[in-house]
Order: C-alpha cells, then sequence, then structure tokens
C-alpha cells in the first residue's frame, strides 16, 4: 500500500484492498486502526485528517499485509471482543463469535436458583462462562476444555478479568466432573461436518474446535445423551449448533428426556441454538 497521510485516507486505501478477504473491510479498516492508535471508534470520526506517523503506518500496513493472507483480526491483534469483555485469543482455540452471544443471552434469561451452579462445555477463551460469570456473580461456574492450551487461556482471560465465580479444568466432555449435578449446561462444542466446504475458511483456527463426526453431530449427541447424568431435576441444557442442526438437536434432546425443546435463531436468521429442560 502506498503512505498515505490522513487516518481517512488510509482506511479508504485498506478498506478496498480488505474487500478481497472480507465482507466487512469497513469494519475491519477501522479496527485496525483503532488497535494500531489506541483510540476508540469514535476518534476516527473526530480526527479523520489526523496524519498517521511513519511508525504508524508502517504497523497498519503490516496488518493488512497479513490479513490479506486470510489470518484473521482476532489472532493478529491477540484479542477479541465478546460480550463486552477483552478476551485474550489464540490458535489453541476458536475466536469467539458475536452470534454465541445468543446463548449468553439465552442462558441468563432462564429460570435459575439465584446462586446456580452452571457447567461450560469446551469453554475454549472461556467466553460464555465468563460472560455468564461477570452478569452472575453469585454463580458458581465450572468451564471444561480438553485442550491444554484452550484451558491455559480461559484461565488467563479469568485471571485478567479477575473473575473470581469460574473454575477452569481440563476434562474430556463430562469425564473429570466426576458426579456433580448442575442446574444448566452450556455448550457450543465442535459441529461442523467434515467434508464441509466452508472449513477452508477457517483454516487458521483449530479442527478440534471445529469438526465432530456424524455429519457434525457427534459432540452434540454424547452431550445431550451425558447431560441427564449431571443436570439437577429441573435443570436446563442449552446448545449452539449449526444452521442446519436444529431439528436433530432437537430430536436428540426429546429422545434423552428433555422438555420445553426450543430453538432460537441468530443475528444472522440461521437457526443457531437449542435448549431444554431435563423433565420433572
Ligand atoms: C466451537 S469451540 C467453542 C469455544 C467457546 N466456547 C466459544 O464459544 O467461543 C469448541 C471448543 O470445544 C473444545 N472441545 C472439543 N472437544 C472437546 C472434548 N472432547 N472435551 C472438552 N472440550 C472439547 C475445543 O477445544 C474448543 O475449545
Amino acid at each position: 500500500m502506498a503512505p498515505c497521510q490522513s487516518l481517512s485516507q488510509w482506511q479508504k486505501q485498506a478498506q478496498h484492498k480488505l474487500s478481497l478477504v472480507s465482507p466487512t473491510a469497513d469494519i475491519e479498516a477501522r479496527l485496525c486502526l483503532c488497535h494500531v492508535l489506541k483510540v476508540t471508534n469514535t476518534y476516527l470520526y473526530s480526527h479523520a485528517q489526523r496524519l498517521l506517523t511513519d511508525t504508524e503506518l508502517a504497523a497498519l500496513n503490516q496488518l493488512v499485509s497479513a490479513r490479506l493472507t486470510g489470518q484473521p483480526l482476532a489472532y493478529l491483534f491477540g484479542y477479541w471482543h465478546f460480550y463486552d469483555l477483552k478476551l485474550q485469543v489464540n490458535p489453541s482455540t476458536l475466536i469467539p463469535r458475536a452470534d454465541t452471544e445468543l446463548l449468553v443471552e439465552q442462558a441468563l434469561s432462564l429460570p435459575l436458583p439465584e446462586q446456580a451452579r452452571v457447567l461450560d462445555l469446551g469453554t475454549g477463551t472461556g467466553a460464555i462462562a465468563l460472560a455468564l460469570a461477570v452478569n452472575r456473580p453469585l454463580w458458581q461456574l465450572t468451564a471444561v476444555d480438553y485442550i491444554a492450551g484452550a484451558v491455559a487461556l480461559a484461565e488467563q482471560n479469568r485471571q485478567q478479568l479477575n473473575i473470581p465465580n469460574v473454575a477452569v479444568v481440563q476434562s474430556n466432555w463430562f469425564d473429570a466432573i466426576n458426579g456433580q449435578r448442575f442446574d444448566l449446561i452450556v455448550s457450543n462444542p465442535p459441529y461442523i461436518d467434515p467434508s464441509d466446504s466452508h472449513l477452508s475458511a477457517l483454516r487458521f483456527e483449530p479442527i478440534t474446535a471445529l469438526t465432530a463426526s456424524q455429519h457434525g453431530l457427534a459432540d452434540l449427541r454424547h452431550i445431550i445423551e451425558q447431560a441427564p447424568a449431571h443436570l439437577t431435576t429441573g435443570g436446563w441444557l442449552y446448545l449452539e449448533h449449526g444452521y442446519d442442526q436444529a431439528e436433530a438437536v432437537r430430536g436428540l434432546l426429546t429422545a434423552a428426556g428433555f422438555n420445553q425443546v426450543q430453538s432460537q435463531r441468530d443475528y444472522g436468521n440461521n437457526w443457531r441454538i437449542t435448549g431444554g429442560c431435563l423433565a420433572l
């Protein structure tokens, strides 16, 4: 990219380049500016004519070059925002997605005890568990992942955000949970079919966070079948899943004895989460 002088000039050029790899190039160009200049989005509007220094230009152009290779901005920045939390991210696990905030919203709206015990399976960065914990300080959360790097990352986020009511545990799904029961289990497990053509667009994120056998349903099925043994009577299970898996997940929940089974659409109007209550 040729050197340019003002924020708005750089933004325009970067947006043009980034449109080769991103449908939201305008937002990404702004995020790059905010990251490098350590300013807010509002600042970009009020200082559109502010001149960039050579150092800033070099850092910005380096970011765009890396992004053009396909690397997600979140990994280039080393952090991403989820439900008002700034979370550290790294290639050990998935970058938290805005659509997963729906699962947090739904969990917060459930009729649960004031001091609910909650399990987050496949916590990754800790996104879901930490968002719930911040919003319900009296809840006790357990956040598990079986990838050591993800466990370390979730614990790092927990400590940096100073969130006391989450315990991060390394576990293959329920294996290390040892007969404990929870009022709510939430999970955003791997659910992409290994032959899905969309996977190539996600090549920088680990396959351990993305794919599951049985057309993407193997982990969802395992969690649903095992959950009743780890839920209190009347406890809830809520799961994120693929846009075309809602019907299958509802069927699995019903077969496992859940009632009030229902699905909800995400911000893109796709069926994205399904859950139910363990029959009384
Ligand atoms: C789709 S990512 C979700 C991460 C995070 N919960 C989020 O919503 O951003 C799935 C996570 O499940 C973890 N995982 C995969 N298989 C697992 C297993 N057998 N036991 C526990 N966690 C597992 C992966 O390491 C990954 O962090």
